[in-house]
């Protein structure tokens, strides 16, 4: 039997929600990550150093109890976001990083930016002081065809941020692109990307093709199969810029298989068997650790997680459980569509 030891994983990219959703879903990541990126877009939006350390206190207050772990907070990015507010909460260590959502390009985006040209004194403070811009990279020009979103997105939008903002780290969210990958890759510094569980598995003939299946619909969507396959190479190659960020976002059933259904795939239960399976797949196991507990690390300038996470290889295919029950509905786990041969063997 093939096992696998791990530094301790990292998700950098993480909806954990609010009330009995975060109480439902928090342990299915603490089980086998130590620190994930919170992300800010609840109702209303985390918006201040305040509401930072808040909803801080409501995730610690929601660990099951002797639960090591570390929520790393981020703001939601507004065109009203005082510079000062962000600057003090980054330099004590309350935030890692600033979220910015296009207006309207996701769930509870609409308090994002409209206006780029609105938000160029947070960006010139955040790139004086090293705080990373994590981005969620798509127009919302209804003229876009929503698979184009993200490649469109990277030339009209983040581009010239960066060109503007020397030294502004920033993190390309969730790349479903061979231009995404390729974006990341021209650049020298500062610039990284995550990738998710999901998009490793699934293109766009998942979500439509033989009925159209809302538990595969998330943002950015899923693209065509030569993107899923362009992520895969990045994700299992030896870069250090890609690193793991699951998008984990949980939604009741109810609201994803409705008339307009919410984006967003829960893979927190079964995220780390999912990507040794890919990984195994890929011939680079050995890369695996990289991607989920090093990389992502080093990216934000924090040492490495210190325990360990023992994976296993199995003869049989593993059966995860379909959905989390909560009190208020429950929530659809991400089905891979193919078996998986790896179990977390000791978290
Ligand atoms: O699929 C997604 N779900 N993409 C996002 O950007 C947001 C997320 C959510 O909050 O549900
Ligand atoms: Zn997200």
């Amino acid at each position: 039997m093939t096992k696998i030891t791990l530094t301790r994983p990292d998700d950098w990219h993480l909806h954990l929600r609010d009330g009995v959703m975060l109480k439902a879903v928090l342990p299915e990541t603490t089980r086998d990550f130590d620190r994930a990126l919170i992300m800010p877009n609840l109702v209303p939006p985390v918006v201040s150093a305040k509401d930072a350390a808040l909803y801080k206190r409501r995730i610690l207050d929601a660990l099951p109890s002797g639960t090591f772990f570390e929520p790393k907070m981020t703001l939601y990015l507004t065109e009203s976001t005082n510079a000062d507010d962000l600057s003090s909460a980054y330099k004590e260590g309350l935030i890692t990083a600033l979220k910015l959502y296009p207006a309207g390009a996701t769930t509870n985006s609409a308090s994002g930016v409209t206006n780029f040209d609105a938000i160029r004194p947070v960006l010139e403070k955040m790139a004086e002081i090293g705080c990373p811009l994590c981005v969620h990279g798509e127009v919302t020009d209804p003229s876009v065809d929503i698979f184009d979103r993200e490649a469109v997105f990277i030339e009209r939008v983040l581009d010239p941020i960066r060109q503007k903002t020397p030294g502004l780290k920033v993190v390309m969210e969730h790349i479903t692109t061979k231009e995404g990958v390729e974006y990341v890759k021209s650049v020298d510094a500062g610039l990284a990307a995550t990738i998710t569980t999901h998009h490793l598995f699934i293109n766009r003939n998942h979500i439509l093709a033989g009925g159209i299946r809302p538990h595969y619909y998330c943002l950015p969507v899923a693209k065509r199969e030569s993107h899923r396959l362009a992520l895969r190479e990045a994700a299992t190659g030896a870069d250090p810029r890609f690193f793991l960020g699951t998008d984990s976002a949980p939604h009741f059933d109810h609201l994803k298989e409705a008339a307009c259904g919410c984006a967003g795939c829960f893979t927190a239960t079964n995220t780390m068997p999912l990507l040794a399976q890919v990984f195994d797949e890929e011939g680079a196991l050995d890369k695996l650790e990289g991607f989920t507990s090093l990389n992502g690390a080093a990216f934000y300038g924090l040492a490495p997680n210190t325990g360990t996470l023992v994976l296993e290889k199995t003869n049989q295919p593993v059966k995860f459980p379909e959905a989390l029950a909560t009190p208020e509905g429950q929530v659809t786990i991400f089905d891979p569509a193919q078996p998986i041969f790896w179990r977390v063997f000791q978290s």
